[in-house]
């Protein structure tokens, strides 16, 4: 049994997260779509680090719910598995199922760590400590790079930048190496080519594409099958089938 999942914001939903797009997407009327750039940064930094400030302040107050404990669960009983996830919250790796996380080299976030900041000019970056975040507690501030003093950011991925290509080589490694048996893609609007493509790759000819999404389905034309049911639902009983097939065959 060789799995790939892939996440989006939906999987967080049920954590009390909102998502980037549809219902309950908007900041104080900002589109996070549009915050989540640097050109937003340029114009106005503090609004930027304000959002990032309180979606960090939110992460932590949040718990992960039955669909992050699913995929811990399928990382441990796989025989190979990988998890591809668009989050940069930490709730796929607080998640645990009975006491088993998943293994840091199992997980790619591919958007970056909302508890990293990093520097814009050099290459200095840190984890923030939790709650100690430079800057944190302030409603206003933009952090300074301790090495050179130039604007310190949020160590994600913004529209219209590249990826880090340490992690692209980490999941083009795993979904190369081999085609999976299952790919199951959860809570994402699939809004990037890479994200289409990485999965196409994963399934091969004869992998089963398995969609989790309570609103849409994106992934239809490459023939998923679509479960219209929201994550912390779906998910546990998806694994739960796999998992029994795995052991009867
Ligand atoms: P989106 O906000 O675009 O999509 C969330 C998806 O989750 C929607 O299709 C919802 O229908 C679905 N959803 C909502 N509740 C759900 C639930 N309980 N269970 C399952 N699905 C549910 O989020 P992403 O697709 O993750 O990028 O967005 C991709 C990227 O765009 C993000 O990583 C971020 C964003 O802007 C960057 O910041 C670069």
């Amino acid at each position: 049994m060789r799995i790939l999942v892939v996440t989006g914001a939906g999987i967080s939903a049920e954590s009390g997260i909102p998502t980037f797009r549809g219902t309950g997407g908007y900041w104080r009327n900002l589109d996070p779509t549009k915050l989540a750039t640097q050109s937003a940064f340029d114009s106005d930094p503090e609004i930027v680090w304000q959002w990032y400030r309180e979606r960090r302040d939110m992460i932590r107050r949040a718990q992960p719910n039955a669909a992050h404990r699913a995929v811990a669960q399928l990382s441990a009983g796989a025989d190979e598995f990988f998890l591809l996830t668009q989050n940069v919250d930490d709730l796929h790796r607080r998640a645990d199922w009975n006491g088993y996380r998943i293994p840091p080299d199992q997980l790619a976030q591919i958007h970056g760590d909302i508890f990293v900041s990093k520097c814009e000019r050099g290459d200095f970056s840190q984890a923030d400590p939790d709650g100690e975040d430079v800057g944190e507690r302030s409603t206003a501030g933009v952090p300074r790079c301790p090495k050179c003093g130039a604007r310190m950011r949020p160590g994600v991925v913004w529209f219209g930048e590249g990826l880090d290509p340490r992690e692209v080589a980490r999941v083009d490694n795993y979904v190369r190496a081999r085609p999976c048996s299952a790919v199951i893609v959860v809570g994402t609007t699939v809004a990037f080519d890479y994200i289409v493509h990485w999965t196409r790759i994963a399934t091969g000819r004869r992998g089963r594409l398995i969609e989790i999404n309570p609103d849409d389905s994106f992934l239809e034309k490459l023939g998923a099958e679509w479960v219209k049911e929201p994550a912390a639902s779906a998910l546990p009983r998806i694994v739960d089938e796999l998992l029994a097939t795995r052991t009867t065959s």
